[in-house]
């Protein structure tokens, strides 16, 4: 199917190995990311995919979701069979108790996590409201949305928050024709430099620590190929959209 394929944290980790996956001919990408991945650029070019890596910063997210805004309304929609927007890019932000010494990164880590997928999904929204093939938006969730985990509370308060944006979305959506259908779907556990840092999480404030350790040393972490898999495998599920809160290790 040709798709329209817009992407956050296209650069690395799991969203580049979905950017590399979509990368097939006549397919329309853009990569949200401060940093443009090399690789993904010679991917796009050997599969003859038009690929644009849009250097932007996710932590102000308004002007972006300008951007896309104005980019969607001169995009062609009879040109592809479905629009897609996967708000993917996400930090971890601090490990350990929230004091006062970490409100800034408590900002930046809602604006990354929660604020920017609330902006491109409004643009994306707009701009999209008179299109009449199908339109899919996934959030990266976290199983952390769903379960709370010591020294991790700007994390899963960011993705929590997503997961009920998300349910309210799929609400407003049900009542417009042809509305979006959306889902806030955790991806597993990935090998990426998120887990990286959370197996360099001091433990005085961070206790589970040894867990994400004994993890990745048991081989029990997906690569960020077989998650972007999952992700994929999902996003073309018939029932997409029932389920607004899921996760890929959900049955079919
Ligand atoms: N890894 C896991 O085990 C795991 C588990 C559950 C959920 N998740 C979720 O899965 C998603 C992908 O995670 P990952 O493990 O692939 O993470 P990752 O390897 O750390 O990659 C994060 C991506 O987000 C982008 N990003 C970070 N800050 C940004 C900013 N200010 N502006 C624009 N882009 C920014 C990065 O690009 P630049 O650095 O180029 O900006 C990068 O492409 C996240 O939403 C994460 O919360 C991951």
């Amino acid at each position: 199917m040709k798709q329209l394929n817009i992407i956050t944290g296209a650069s690395r980790g799991m969203g580049l190995a979905i950017a590399q996956q979509l990368c097939q001919k006549n397919n329309v990408i853009i990569g949200l990311s401060r940093n443009v991945s090399q690789e993904l650029a010679q991917t796009a070019r050997t599969q003859g995919t038009n690929l644009e890596q849009w250097p932007v910063d996710l932590s102000n997210a308004m002007p972006v979701a300008q951007q896309l805004h104005r980019w969607l309304n001169q995009f062609n929609p009879s040109t592809v069979e479905q629009v897609v927007l996967i708000n993917n890019a996400g930090v971890i932000g601090h490990m350990g108790p929230l004091t006062m010494e970490y409100a800034e990164q408590t900002e930046q880590t809602m604006r990354i996590n929660l604020d920017a997928p609330m902006h491109l999904t409004a643009a994306f929204l707009t701009a999209t409201r008179a299109w009449t093939i199908p339109k899919k938006i996934i959030n990266v969730s976290s199983g952390l949305a769903r379960r709370a985990m010591a020294g991790s509370a700007m994390y899963c308060a960011s993705k929590a928050g997503l997961d009920h944006y998300s349910r309210c979305v799929a609400l407003d959506e049900a009542l417009q024709t042809n509305g979006a259908k959306i889902v806030s779907l955790a991806p597993g556990v990935i090998d990426t430099d998120m887990q990286r840092a959370l197996r360099q999480g001091d433990p005085s404030g961070f206790p589970d620590r040894q867990n994400f350790i004994q993890l990745k040393e048991t081989g029990n972490l997906l690569s960020p190929e077989q998650a972007a898999q999952k992700i994929l495998a999902y996003l073309a599920r018939t029932d997409f959209g029932v389920n607004v809160i899921a996760d890929v290790r959900d049955p079919v």
